[in-house]
């Protein structure tokens, strides 16, 4: 097959890219390097299956040259931590509606990435695809990132039915691994590895009892292969992450971290920042996926526990500071 990734030089995006061409399928990616690195589709460059534009999903003609056989939208802005909601609503929305004109123009099928942060406070855990989205007050500006991608989800839903578009939207938990962002951008897992290599202490944001549900990204780079080609997962949505039982809360995240890379005998060094410092912030308490879906339909198994996953991307993270 033929597939265009949007977001290649991102983290998802170069993972998925390996993939592909690993299962010998052709590829062509774009990206505008806003959050992606060369670095990270450097190992495709010669290869004669990936094709790659430098170029703006913003801009309607940036796909309008390339032909292919379905396309995995993965390039998105995140949560408005410290960027700017207006650009995180514009820009997500701006993409996806011409990501969608583009599959329901050639009749192609689109792959969407959406997010855990559509499910937004809902106390209710685990999360299933059923569960409801409850997101917070208009004037807290994290929710534009998950409103951006609920725009997503119905605006995909709305031309399936209007005009026949094919679609799977998947729903990522956490994912981590090679080639993720160092910041904030990328999760508190890339920043407390960072800082726990230098010696330096955690960041954990409010009292580090928010728990979350961590996916190593070959797990979620199956879960999204699963998406894509099989055909039972036409016009349906996904959670794709690891089992409920790896819930862990930052704080314990922190201290595993530093344990696997400063030794058991180490006692943690820990900075607790309050989420005032973020001007009107408001966290989510408790994530927890529901995986019941995607392994009874398209037979997902996640393969990595958390401390497998977080010994090979403290191994990855450690080669890059070399
Ligand atoms: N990483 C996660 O844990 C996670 C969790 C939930 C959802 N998601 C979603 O999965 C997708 C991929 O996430 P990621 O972690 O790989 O993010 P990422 O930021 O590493 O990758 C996104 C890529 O999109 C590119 N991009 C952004 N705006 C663009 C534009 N206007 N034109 C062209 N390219 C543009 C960036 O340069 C970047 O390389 C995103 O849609 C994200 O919202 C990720």
């Amino acid at each position: 097959m033929k597939l265009i990734v949007t977001g290649a030089a991102g983290f998802i995006g170069s993972n998925l890219v390996g993939h592909l061409l690993n299962e010998g399928h052709q590829v062509a990616g774009i990206d505008n390097f806003s959050y992606g690195f060369e670095r990270n589709i450097a190992p495709f460059r010669n290869n004669k299956k990936f094709s790659f534009v430098e170029g703006d999903l913003r801009d309607k003609a940036a796909l309008s040259k390339i032909n292919c056989d379905a396309i995995v939208h993965l390039a998105s802005q995140k949560i408005p931590r410290y960027s700017n909601a207006l650009v995180t609503l514009d820009d997500n929305t701006t993409m996806t509606k011409n990501v969608v004109a583009k599959c329901v123009q050639d009749k192609i099928k689109i792959i969407y990435a959406s997010t855990s942060d559509v499910y937004g406070k809902n106390p209710n855990v685990p999360y299933s695809e059923e569960s409801d989205l409850t997101v917070g007050k208009t004037n807290v500006k994290r929710w534009a990132y998950a409103v951006s991608k609920i725009y997503g989800e119905h605006y995909i839903i709305a031309n399936h039915d209007e005009y026949g578009l094919d679609y799977t939207i998947a729903r990522f938990f956490g994912s981590y691994g090679y080639n993720q962002n160092l910041t904030w951008w990328g999760g508190p897992q890339s920043v407390f590895i960072g800082l726990a290599l230098k010696n330096l202490p955690i960041e954990i944001h409010g009292d580090g009892k928010q728990t979350r549900t961590f996916t190593f990204i070959k797990d979620t780079v199956d879960g999204l292969s699963r998406c894509i080609f099989d055909s039972n997962a036409s016009n349906q949505v996904f959670n794709i992450a690891s089992e409920p039982k790896e819930e862990i809360t930052i704080l314990d995240l922190g201290k595993l971290i530093w344990r696997l890379i400063r030794g058991n005998d180490a006692e943690p060094k820990i900075n607790f920042i309050p989420y005032a410092s973020f001007g009107n912030y408001e966290d989510v308490l408790r994530r927890v996926p529901d995986i019941s879906k995607i392994k009874t339909i398209l037979k997902y198994q996640p393969k990595y526990g958390l401390e497998d996953g977080l010994t090979e991307t403290i191994k990855w993270q450690t080669g890059l500071n070399d």
